[in-house]
């Protein structure tokens, strides 16, 4: 039986790898290699050496008070036909991409006052009793469904939609199914939301909305496939450049993990919560991590001005990635019902993670070594370089996590949750505010109109997260500790966690109070009347039309 499922599992891993190789290897296209190409491919003719930054209006200062600036790319200057193109390629992806993060910013918000109501249960247990659809079995899903798949799903989905013709050096291609496919996303994540709170979900964490809701976010995933597909065939470059490899890779994953973690009726008990967990993981691992490392490697070089430190490195974090993240899941149930041998593989995996860990760090410590003063400045960079680090931060965090030693003690207590958000908050929530301060002024051809706004999102974010994962993360420890001494009665395990708890929720409050602001500033931007060099190139485009 083991055998049996140790050669399924083996050749559903080795065809998966072969045929996302070969889905690569098939773009490189021209007889090229597909290791042919680097780093310089996302900069135009006279953009390297020079910062892109839309939130900042002007040359960025290299140092404070220092007389030498580093020149920055001028969206509308450069020779007629750069500029056609590039606002063409702009405009061409702006409203599936508007949907998306309008969409992804509403559901950062629900989920955010649903997060602050179940946070405060913890201590004030009467809260909200009265009305059964207002518990805690059912907000609590309502949060985590809310942030993965509305927020971190749509938010990721929006800026890749941005970056992949800018990548491809064409226009969108089928931005129509991208639009429909956010309606249709939006319908689903509603009805599963109404699901919830009325009592109909699958009981599974990740998986509560019904499979029969399900099937919608299946179709809307692969339909926003459909602009991928299309613009690769029309695409103006020879190679893609890693980001690509990221993108094509989430964007052909998740409908497939999605389907196969929400067939029915095929897996129950023990086997379930393995499949449960597989799929629990590999939404993080193999969904939102990519897009969010992608970005990274688009975003920070762009905003410096520097091409990837090593190319090749990049391409073997990729792999690397592929490799390892597809089995790490099962390390959350570490001295279950489960077999040793799919545990043990589930701990290797995870430590083997530390090798594309170690290319993403090598890369963007060096492409930031010497220019860490940009960081102060740029408020894409400020959010990206957290989220980078952050990376790094949760990716080692689990690792540890997964040793059976080290798991026994925290397993059932905060300090997963403080995990979950140093991950899901820390680096992929940071990473995406870092992109669409440099996205949304590019669809919108505006401006941000209240720089100060960036500043108080950004602050009130990193301490607010900050302090929830200080919080959650002693919480658990001591939690943890008192857990395994049988001396000490259950009670006490929960009594000495309350003052944490009680932070986290002001930690909690904090986020919220950051992501309206954001929100008001993104509306903002949206109701701000294009400036005057913005209304000249437009006229410029619609000319050449
Ligand atoms: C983008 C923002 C956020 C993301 C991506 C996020 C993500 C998550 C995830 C993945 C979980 C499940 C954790 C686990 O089971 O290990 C979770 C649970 C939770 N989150 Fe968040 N979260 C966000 C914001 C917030 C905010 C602002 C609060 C406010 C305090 C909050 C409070 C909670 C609480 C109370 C739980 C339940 C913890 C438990 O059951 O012990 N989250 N969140």
């Amino acid at each position: 039986m083991d055998f049996t499922i140790a050669f399924f599992i083996a050749l559903c891993f080795v065809l998966s790898i072969t045929a996302l190789f070969a889905f690569i290897w098939s773009l490189g296209n021209k007889g090229k290699s597909i290791l042919h190409g680097d780093g310089n491919i996302i900069f135009g003719e006279h953009e390297l050496g020079k910062s892109e930054e839309p939130a900042i209006d002007g040359p960025l200062p290299l140092a404070r008070g220092s007389d030498t600036n580093v020149e920055t790319v001028n969206y509308h200057r450069g020779s007629e036909d750069e500029i056609n193109e590039r606002v063409a390629i702009d405009t061409s992806s702006r409203l599936p991409v508007v949907m998306f993060l309008t969409s992804a910013l509403f559901w950062l918000i629900l989920g955010s006052f649903a997060g602050v109501i179940v946070s405060l249960k913890f201590h004030f247990p009467d809260l909200l009793v009265s009305n059964i659809e207002l518990t805690f079995g059912r907000i609590r899903p309502v949060h985590l469904n809310a942030v993965v798949y509305g927020w971190s799903a749509m938010a990721g989905v929006g800026v890749v939609l941005w970056l992949l013709p800018r990548l491809l050096k064409t226009e969108l291609v089928g931005g129509r199914y991208a639009a429909s496919s956010c309606i249709l996303w939006n319908i689903a994540l509603l009805i599963g939301a109404y699901q919830i709170v009325t009592g109909h979900t699958q009981g599974m964490e990740f998986l509560e909305v019904p499979w029969h809701t399900d099937i919608l976010i299946i179709f809307a995933g692969a339909m926003v496939a459909v602009p991928l597909f299309l613009t690769l065939a029309q695409r103006k470059t020879e190679h893609l450049y890693v980001s690509g490899w990221y993108f094509s890779a989430a964007l052909i994953w998740f409908p497939v993990i999605f389907f196969i973690g929400n067939v029915p009726g095929i897996f129950t008990g023990a086997e379930q919560a393995i499949v449960n967990w597989w799929f629990g993981h590999n939404i993080l691992g193999l969904w939102v991590t990519p897009i969010a490392v992608g970005c990274a490697y688009y975003f920070i070089p762009k905003v410096l001005g520097v091409s990837v430190y090593s190319y090749r490195l990049s391409l073997i974090g990729f792999w690397a990635l592929a490799l390892f993240y597809s089995q790490v899941g099962i390390h959350h149930l570490l001295g279950g019902p489960v077999p040793m041998w799919l545990q043990t593989m589930s701990i290797v995996q995870s430590v083997m993670m530390l090798i594309p860990i170690t290319a993403f760090l090598i890369n963007m410590y060096s492409i930031l070594k010497g220019r860490w003063s940009v960081v102060k400045y740029s408020p894409t960079l400020r959010f990206m370089l957290i989220g980078a680090a952050m990376y790094a931060g949760a990716s080692v965090q689990g690792t540890f996590e997964a040793i059976r030693s080290v798991n026994y003690l925290v397993h059932f207590t905060h300090y997963t949750v403080a995990h979950a958000h140093l991950g899901l908050y820390a680096f992929f929530t940071m990473i995406m505010f870092g992109a669409m301060y440099f996205v949304l002024p590019r669809v919108t051809q505006s401006e941000w109109p209240y720089p100060k706004l960036i500043s108080w999102h950004f602050w009130l974010s990193l301490l607010g997260i900050s302090l929830y994962f200080v919080a959650l993360t002693i919480a658990g420890i001591k939690q943890g500790f008192a857990l395994a001494d049988p001396s000490i009665p259950f009670i006490e395990s929960m009594k000495v966690t309350i003052p944490y708890l009680e932070l986290r929720s002001i930690a909690g409050i904090m986020m919220t109070v950051s992501h309206i602001i954001f929100a008001l500033h993104f509306l903002a931007l949206i109701m701000k009347k294009r400036t005057a060099a913005h209304e000249q190139s437009a006229s410029l485009n619609l000319k050449e039309a």
